[in-house]
């Protein structure tokens, strides 16, 4: 471990101290990031219900994917052990998920619990049980359990069936044409796998699109659906044949996005990051680095398993301040935590608008993020829908705090990195959610 960068064990929490020292580091290397959550997660998924084998290559190693592999397997899945080489799923077949002997622990995963209610509700006569950590168990379900409810589900939780543990008595469901009030891949996801076991035909429209990744590797798996991108909507013919396929996860944008942010804002940094998916439904963060002025190319352009992959280099450079809202936040809903750290270094202020939607993170991102960056010195002002934040700052090294956050916990650690003096995160060993090695790469890249 450099002497930048150091790690406390305590009891229960890791301390994560940076102290570059004062002549500043470099953030230099070439990189390659952990595979992407979203897809890994629907890849064990699609896996567990399709007939067959599904070969998975590069699957992300955090807690998220393993507490799926967990619900899977309890419901008769066969998955081999985790590893980012080749995890191999033998699939129980459409509709034959097996009652569990026990509760469904969905961990810190929203991703995990709503899909999977969409599947859990639709197979008739079977009881199923799922929680999660008291994070997951405070996030709204309402968004999913409604839905459902329209499609015959039935679904028993507490605040009138909105907060986990739920309880689901699995029925034949029915098709629905479902308007989406919020754009959100996990509302869409779940009533499109949903309507895999519905009779006719399951449509989801959305204000905005949201990631498409089930939208891909459903049709990879031989589902038929079609997507109008004039409206948004998806449309799900029901009971298809899934056949088990081989999967390649590309890296995670929403992970190559700390250190795209750390390279734009240390003086004499450059980085290559390799294998980063490109998927246009999640390519806000470059948009918006790029509106900021920041030196980011494309190289090595590439599909791999029907997904688009690049590699990134990205280059320090001066940014600037820019105004994020609308369509483009579903496409960097993730990556907002880490743009308030750019945002702080950006010449004038940034607004982010449009993103309440970040208050039922696995934290309330807003709040969190105003008050751990005020610590060290930034100014920032929390809206009902976003952050504004006036650039140009300079940052102290302080204690704060990723509330259990792992992308807080990698966002504040980004920011220390410029800051004068230690900045020590509590609770960092959040960061394992979704990126187990992320302190080895922070050291890797700032020496
Ligand atoms: C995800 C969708 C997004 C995102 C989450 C992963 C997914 O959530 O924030 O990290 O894999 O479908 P919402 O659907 O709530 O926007």
């Amino acid at each position: 471990m450099s002497s930048v960068i150091t790690i406390h064990n305590r009891a229960n929490s890791q301390q994560l101290a940076i102290a570059p020292p004062s002549s500043g580091i470099a953030v230099r290397g070439a990189i390659a990031i952990p595979g992407d959550k979203s897809i890994s997660h629907r890849a064990l998924m699609l896996g567990a219900i399709a007939s067959g084998e599904t070969i998975i290559e590069g699957l992300l190693l955090g807690e998220d994917p393993r507490s799926t592999a967990n619900c899977f397997r309890a419901m008769g899945a066969q998955i081999s052990e985790l590893n980012t080489e080749r995890v191999v799923v033998k699939g129980v077949g459409l509709g034959n998920l097996q009652e569990p002997a026990g509760v469904l622990d969905a961990g810190n995963s929203g991703t995990t619990i709503r899909l999977m209610l969409g599947l859990l509700a639709s197979h008739p006569d079977r009881l199923f049980v799922v929680t999660g950590d008291s994070s997951l168990r405070s996030r709204p379900m309402s968004r999913v359990v409604t839905p459902l409810e329209r499609m015959g589900a039935t679904i028993w939780g507490r605040k009138q069936n909105s907060l986990a543990p739920l309880a689901v008595k699995g029925r034949k469901l029915k098709a629905i044409n479902y308007l989406s009030p919020i754009a959100s891949a996990q509302v869409k996801s779940c009533i499109l796998l949903a309507g895999l076991m519905a009779e006719g035909n399951t449509t989801v429209i959305e204000p905005a699109l949201s990631r498409d990744h089930s939208e891909r590797m459903l049709k990879a798996f031989g589902a038929k659906l079609t997507v109008d991108p004039q409206t948004n909507s998806v449309t799900l013919i029901g009971q298809p044949q899934l056949t088990g396929q081989k999967v390649v996860v590309p890296g995670d944008i929403s992970s190559a996005a700390f250190w795209l942010v750390a390279a734009a804002i240390v003086p004499d940094s450059e980085l290559l990051i390799t294998n980063v998916g490109i998927n246009p439904t999640r390519t806000g963060i470059l948009e918006a680095l790029e509106m900021m002025e920041a030196d980011i190319t494309r190289e090595n352009e590439r599909i791999v398993a029907g997904e688009p992959v690049a590699d990134l280099r990205v280059r320090y450079s001066q940014l600037k301040a820019c105004t994020l809202k609308g369509s483009l936040i579903p496409r960097l809903i993730d990556e907002i935590p880490i743009i308030a750290v750019a945002a702080a270094f950006a010449e004038g202020t940034t607004v982010i608008k449009d993103a309440a939607e970040l208050r039922v993170k696995e934290s309330d991102r807003l709040a969190v993020m105003a008050s751990e960056l005020t610590k060290m010195g930034v100014k920032i002002g929390e809206l009902p829908d976003g952050l504004e934040i006036t650039g140009g700052n300079f940052l102290k090294g302080t204690d704060v705090d990723s509330y259990t956050d792992h992308r807080i916990a990698m966002s504040l650690a980004i920011a220390g990195l410029t800051a004068e003096g230690v900045t020590t995160i509590h609770r960092a060993e959040a960061a394992s959610i979704s990126y187990p090695n992320f302190v080895n790469t922070l050291q890797q890249v700032t020496t």
